[in-house]
């Protein structure tokens, strides 16, 4: 079943939906895939009409550049269905500019907005079933761009493929979560791609959260590469502090990705006149408050994460706990943003995109 819609995707349906075989109440994120999925080649200098068909495996060339030196970037987004079935993104013109943005510093060629707005909404619309109504459910959406030109000289690719797939989703963490500030291993130095969603910057993180996971930690904060003074991200997710009822998160550098759900919960902070500092913030100044009880919360922002509370956190041998309150900002900044983004509440930014 081909059909040629007025932008000119093709869109092959699947004739075997998957749909049926999924326990939507037991989703761990990121292992189940919806019936299909948005694909886009860069072939002779401009990007190839798009097509949306069935989601299956590809066959990609042993020798494409992606696979030898990691050109690759990639999005995450969420799709929310609220109570009428209307289908919400979040801020997508935002995951549009940042993986432009993402793209440049990794030489990949940019991307089209038509192809992108349009390819979203068509492969939404096919997979609409798969985006369960109720807080918490969501589709998690990942364009993402790969390097497939056939060829292992150290040089940018003159081939890519730019693909959207999509994951039902639920929450990224189970459980709580305890971090480890980062004191050997970084995740990103001045002028390198820290503030890019490439691929590379998450493989990077993973032994050292392997070690981290060991000693029970769920995660990394990041520090400076320079000093490991001063606390950046957590790789999957922005971090916030407060301090008393002053919230406190890291300046976007080169070094920490300008994240969007971050940029929301400052934007939420001046809505509701939440104290906040957009500063620079010590390891020192952490451990002094947290010493203090002054150090009331940590918690991550991210489009998977969401808003994802920091119970505990260790530094150079020294552990902390993190008190248990009853009107957390974690709470406070999660329910507003998430009442927006099923369209539960007035969304006086027009951050909600009807697809
Ligand atoms: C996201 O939050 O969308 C991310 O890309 C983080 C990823 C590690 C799941």
């Amino acid at each position: 079943m081909v059909n040629i819609n007025k932008h000119r995707i093709e869109v092959i349906k699947t004739q075997n939906s998957k749909i049926n075989e999924v326990d939507f109440n037991s989703l761990s994120f990121g292992e189940i895939f919806t019936d299909h999925m948005f694909e886009c080649d860069f072939i002779n200098g401009k990007w190839q009409k798009p097509k949306i068909r069935p989601y299956e495996a590809l066959t990609i060339d042993p020798s494409a550049r992606v696979f030898h030196y990691g050109q690759a970037v990639f999005e995450g987004m969420k799709a929310y269905k609220d109570d009428n079935d209307v289908i919400w993104l979040f801020r997508p013109d935002e995951n549009f500019k940042r993986i432009n943005k993402s793209a440049a510093r990794l030489a990949i060629p940019e991307f089209p907005e038509d192809y992108f707005f349009e390819g979203l909404k068509e492969l939404l619309k096919l997979d609409r079933e798969w985006i369960k109504k109720g807080v918490g459910n969501s589709l998690y959406v990942r364009p993402f761009v790969i390097a497939t030109e056939p060829a292992i000289a150290a040089l940018p690719a003159e081939q890519y493929k730019f693909m959207i797939i999509c994951s039902p989703a639920k929450s990224y963490y189970t459980g709580e979560v305890r971090v480890l500030f980062a004191k050997k291993y970084s995740r990103a130095a001045s002028g390198g791609t820290g503030f890019a969603k490439a691929a590379g910057n998450y493989a990077a993180q993973f032994y050292p959260t392997n070690l981290a996971n060991k000693k029970g930690y769920q995660q990394i904060i990041w520090t400076d590469a320079n000093t490991h003074k001063y606390l950046e991200e957590a790789g999957t997710m922005n971090i916030f502090f407060r301090v008393n009822d002053t919230l406190l998160t890291a300046p976007i550098s080169d070094r920490i990705l300008d994240g969007i759900t971050r940029k929301s919960v400052i934007e939420l902070a001046k809505d509701y006149n939440i104290d906040f500092e957009i500063r620079p913030i010590t390891v020192k100044e952490i451990k002094e408050a947290a010493q203090n009880h002054e150090l009331k919360e940590i918690f991550g922002a991210g489009t998977a994460a969401v808003i994802n509370p920091i119970v505990g956190f260790e530094h150079d041998g020294s552990k902390y706990e993190l008190p248990k309150l009853d009107n957390s900002y974690a709470s406070f900044f999660k329910e507003k943003l998430t009442n927006i983004q099923y369209n539960k509440a007035e969304d006086i930014h027009n951050w909600r995109y009807k697809v």
